[in-house]
């Protein structure tokens, strides 16, 4: 470790303890014996993001400069592009979607404070990445008390390299996360560095009763949070949302269908409707709409002169399209549920209820089936 890396270091943790981020010792401790470079050895992409204009993304390599006092910034790092491009070997800037990356310091250790570890507990994490929050619990509980799955087996190898050259050997697992990992089990804690649309059964039977599961629950339309659960027994988990509007890339299988054909949108009466599609801006009402409707993804088209805000159920191709006509919201919907209808009646109640945020919201998990409600 050279002294600009232990500096670089030492002022981010200072940081994120001094701002409260990081209350733990024994968190702190780990925090400062971690180096996240040594997991951006393949380099990672800076993002470019230009109004208007897909966000391109600058290859950063170990060699450049700016490698080093990047991988220190409170900021996430996308290490892969479209499950395979990673930035070594990529020379100029480049479009593409994030499949991996090395998330933000601050939440990475926000969640691991939020996870309530004791000394010596079994922990089964989702989502290896990079490897750094692998490092951190590994540092922090042992690494024989550490599992972690990865879906994409080159993501794994390469966070394996870079914990076996810190002198770290949790037990990596190349497979779905979603099915956790069996062979291992029982778990005290399980922690998701991966976004899921509902908290997997099979958590819940790979975790001790009394255990907690640490998951970013959110679904197509783009709202999430973090929740903590607390499981009950092999059957049932409950708990709460957490705060601060927590997302992470989708877990692979429940990333949303492609758009395909659209429907025919002039089909289906008009009506106005007392809800408009702003709402679609705020975070928490987006989550309420989810709920109501947990397939549809959303699509702004223009169309006869205005903007459409189409929400599309790909797999029943239920359908409805919002807009502003004469100065009133206005709504077609068609196919075989009415998705606006259904997203009126959850905001409804919502509203009733005094709009709370998602810190009021509850999610249980019972028999694989998730419910998330809230305080009336
Ligand atoms: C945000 S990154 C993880 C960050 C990581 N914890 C770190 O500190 O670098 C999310 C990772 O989850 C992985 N992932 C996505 N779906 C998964 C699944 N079903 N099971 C296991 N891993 C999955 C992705 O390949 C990606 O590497």
């Amino acid at each position: 470790m050279t002294d600009a890396s232990l500096a670089l270091r030492a002022e981010l943790i200072d940081r994120l303890t001094a701002s409260g981020v990081v209350r733990d010792p024994a968190w702190e401790q780990a925090a400062r014996a971690v180096p996240r470079e040594a997991f951006l050895r393949d380099g990672y992409f800076s993002a470019i993001h230009q109004p208007g204009a897909p966000t391109q993304y600058q290859p950063v390599q170990p060699g450049d400069a700016a490698w080093l006092p990047g991988a220190y910034r409170d900021e996430s790092l996308v290490t892969q592009l479209d499950g395979n491009t990673t930035a070594a070997g990529t020379s100029g800037p480049i479009q593409g979607a994030p499949t991996s990356s090395s998330t933000l310091p601050s939440l990475v250790l926000r969640m691991l404070e939020d996870l309530h570890v004791e000394e010596d507990m079994r922990v089964l994490e989702i989502g290896t990445g990079t490897g750094y929050s692998t490092a951190l619990l590994s540092e922090r509980l042992g690494d024989g008390n550490v599992v972690s799955i990865e879906v994409d087996k080159r993501v794994s190898i390469r966070a394996g390299n870079a914990l076996t050259s810190l002198g770290y050997h949790p037990e990596l697992v190349v497979g779905d996360g979603l099915l956790g990992h069996k062979e291992s089990e029982p778990y005290d804690r399980v922690i998701a560095t991966c976004q899921v649309t509902d908290v997997p059964q099979n958590w819940i039977d790979q975790t001790k009763p009394g255990g907690i599961i640490l998951a970013t629950v959110g679904g197509w339309l783009h709202s999430s949070e973090l929740a903590r659960l607390t499981v009950i027994s092999e059957r049932e988990a409950r708990g709460h949302l957490l705060t601060g509007n927590v997302s992470f890339m989708l877990a692979r299988p429940q990333s949303p269908p492609p758009f395909g054909l659209l429907p025919d949108l002039d089909a289906g009466d008009e009506r106005t409707t007392p809800i408009g599609a702003d709402l679609l801006g705020d975070w928490t009402a987006r989550f309420v709409m989810q709920l109501a409707a947990p397939a549809i993804q959303r699509l702004d088209l223009p169309r006869h002169g205005r903007t459409e805000h189409v929400l599309l159920d790909v797999e029943t191709g239920a359908w409805a399209a919002a807009y502003i006509a004469r100065e009133r919201w206005v709504v077609r919907q068609g196919g075989p549920y009415e998705v606006w209808d259904r997203i009126e009646e959850q905001i409804a109640r919502w509203q009733a209820s005094g709009s709370p945020d998602l810190s009021a919201f509850q999610i249980s998990v019972m028999d694989g089936v998730q419910s998330v409600t809230w305080s009336e």
